[in-house]
């Protein structure tokens, strides 16, 4: 038996989380180069930092309510999708996502605030190190859900 509109509604679903993600990435991209420009001033960012604290919540919500949808309209369709080239390579984007997401921006994220509580808002070798790491987690996010979107969009086979 299938419930009309399931489908649709999943995919709502997806394309919801989707922006929570992807949209919740880039601002966190923005927050961190403010970030990096307050260690030149003197003054503890406190809000920008209780701000950036909330983005992780927020990411994780659209991660989930992405694969949760995604493996809803999985079932839906009986993995037909699954045969499919386009799906195969974006699948393997997505695991991409989540472990950059995990090994990366989230290490470094608690390796910042750990060392900002620690040192306060001083540039040391540390935090040189943490920032070209999470610029390069960041521009690779970002390309990573540019190419999903693009092969989504063109679903060639
Ligand atoms: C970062 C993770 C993901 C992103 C950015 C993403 C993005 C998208 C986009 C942009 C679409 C196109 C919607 C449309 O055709 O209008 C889509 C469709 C879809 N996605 Fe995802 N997705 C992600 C993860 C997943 C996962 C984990 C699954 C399955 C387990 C999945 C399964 C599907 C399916 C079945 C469709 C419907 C395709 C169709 O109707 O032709 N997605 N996704």
């Amino acid at each position: 038996m299938s419930i009309p509109y399931l489908f649709p509604a999943l995919l709502m679903l997806h394309l919801t989380g989707l922006v929570f993600m992807a949209g919740t990435t880039l601002v966190d991209y923005l927050a961190y180069s403010s970030l990096w420009r307050s260690f030149n001033q003197n003054e503890r960012p406190q809000a920008l930092l209780e701000v950036m604290n909330k983005f992780r919540g927020l990411i994780g919500i659209g991660a989930a309510t992405l694969v949760l949808s995604g493996i809803g309209m999985m079932i839906l369709t009986k993995g037909v999708f699954g045969e499919q080239l386009w799906f195969r390579i974006k699948f393997g984007l997505v695991v991409l996502i989540i472990l950059n997401g995990l090994l990366v921006g989230r290490r470094q994220g608690t390796k910042l605030r750990r060392a900002l509580a620690i040192g306060g808002l001083v540039f040391t070798d540390e935090i040189q190190h943490i920032k070209s790491r999470l610029g390069r987690f960041h521009l690779l996010q970002l390309l990573l859900f540019l190419l999903i979107i693009f092969l989504s969009a063109f679903k060639f086979n």
